[in-house]
C-alpha cells in the first residue's frame, strides 16, 4: 500500500470493531491515507490508537446499544462530523440450526444489522449536510459457500448487503455512496482456534492459494471510500482471493 498518497485527506472516518483483526487493519489502512479515524470497540480501542501517530483517535462503542450511537455521533461533530462510516463488528458463533436459540438469533442480528441501521440514523445527517459519504458493510463471502451452522450468521450478512443497496438509492442525490465488502476467510484472533486443516480446505479453492490475511481486505475499502469510487453505490465487492464467483 502506498502511504504518501493522501487519498482520505480531511476525512473523518468512523470504524467500528477496531479492536483487532480486519477492523484494525481498516482504520490503520485509512489512517496512513491522511483520514482522522475513530478507532471504536466494545472497550476502547487505546492499542490501535497508539499504533499510529495522532490520527486514530479511540472511542467505546458497543454496537448494539443505541446511546453509544448517539454519545460518539455527539463526539463526532465536535470534529466537524464522520465522513466514512466502516461498520465492521461482527458476532458470528457456529450453531447448526437445530441448536440455534432466539437469543443466539437475535444478537446475531442486532450486532450485525441493527448497527448498520443506526449508524446510518446517527451519521447521515451530517453527511448530508456536507453532500458527501461513504458507508461501507463489512459482510462476507461466506454468503455463496456451503458452510454449517452458519444460517443466522449467513442471514445477516446477506441483510447487510440489501441495506447497503437499498441505502444507496435514498442517499444518492447527497454524494453518499453505501457499497458491502465481503471477506473470505481471513487470519483473525475469531478463525485462530479453526483447525489448519479445514482452513487450508477452504483457501485452496481460491484462485490465490493462501490464506488471507486483515490488510488484504482493506484495499477494497480505500478504493469505495475514496473520491475515485464516487459512482459506485449499491454494490457488493468480493474480497477472498477468487473464490466466490458468481456472473
Ligand atoms: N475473519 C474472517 O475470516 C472473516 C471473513 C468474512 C467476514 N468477516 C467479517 O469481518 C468482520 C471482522 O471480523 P474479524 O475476523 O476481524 O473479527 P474479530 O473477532 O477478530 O474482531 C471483531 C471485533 O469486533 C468487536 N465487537 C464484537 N461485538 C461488538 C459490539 N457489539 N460492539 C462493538 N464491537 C464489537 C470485537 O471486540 C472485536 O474487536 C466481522 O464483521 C466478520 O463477520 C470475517
Amino acid at each position: 500500500m502506498n502511504k504518501s498518497i493522501k487519498t482520505h485527506e480531511g476525512r473523518v472516518a468512523l470504524v467500528t470493531g477496531a479492536g483487532q483483526g480486519i477492523g484494525q487493519a481498516i482504520a490503520l489502512a485509512l489512517a496512513e491515507r491522511g483520514a482522522h479515524v475513530i478507532a471504536t470497540d466494545l472497550a476502547a480501542p487505546e492499542y490501535t490508537a497508539s499504533r499510529n501517530d495522532s490520527v486514530v483517535q479511540a472511542l467505546q462503542l458497543d454496537v448494539t446499544k443505541e446511546e453509544d450511537w448517539q454519545s460518539v455521533a455527539a463526539k463526532a461533530r465536535d470534529m466537524g462530523g464522520v465522513d466514512i462510516v466502516v461498520n465492521n463488528a461482527g458476532y458470528f458463533p457456529n450453531r447448526i440450526v437445530d441448536d440455534l436459540d432466539l437469543q443466539t438469533w437475535r444478537r446475531t442480528m442486532v450486532t450485525n444489522l441493527d448497527s448498520h441501521f443506526l449508524s446510518v440514523k446517527y451519521f447521515l445527517p451530517a453527511m448530508r449536510q456536507k453532500k458527501w459519504g461513504r458507508f461501507i458493510g463489512i459482510s462476507s463471502n461466506i454468503i455463496g459457500l456451503a458452510v454449517p451452522g452458519m444460517s443466522h450468521y449467513m442471514a445477516s450478512k446477506m441483510g447487510i448487503i440489501g441495506f447497503m443497496r437499498g441505502l444507496a438509492n435514498d442517499v444518492a442525490q447527497d454524494g453518499i455512496t453505501a457499497n458491502s465488502v465481503l471477506p473470505g476467510l481471513t487470519n483473525t484472533q475469531a478463525t485462530e482456534s479453526q483447525p489448519d486443516a479445514q482452513k487450508r480446505a477452504t483457501w485452496e479453492q481460491q484462485a490465490i492459494k493462501r490464506l488471507g490475511e486483515p490488510k488484504d481486505i482493506t484495499g477494497a475499502i480505500l478504493f469505495l471510500t475514496s473520491d475515485d469510487a464516487a459512482f459506485i453505490t449499491g454494490q457488493a465487492i468480493v474480497v477472498d482471493g477468487g473464490s466466490y464467483r458468481i456472473g
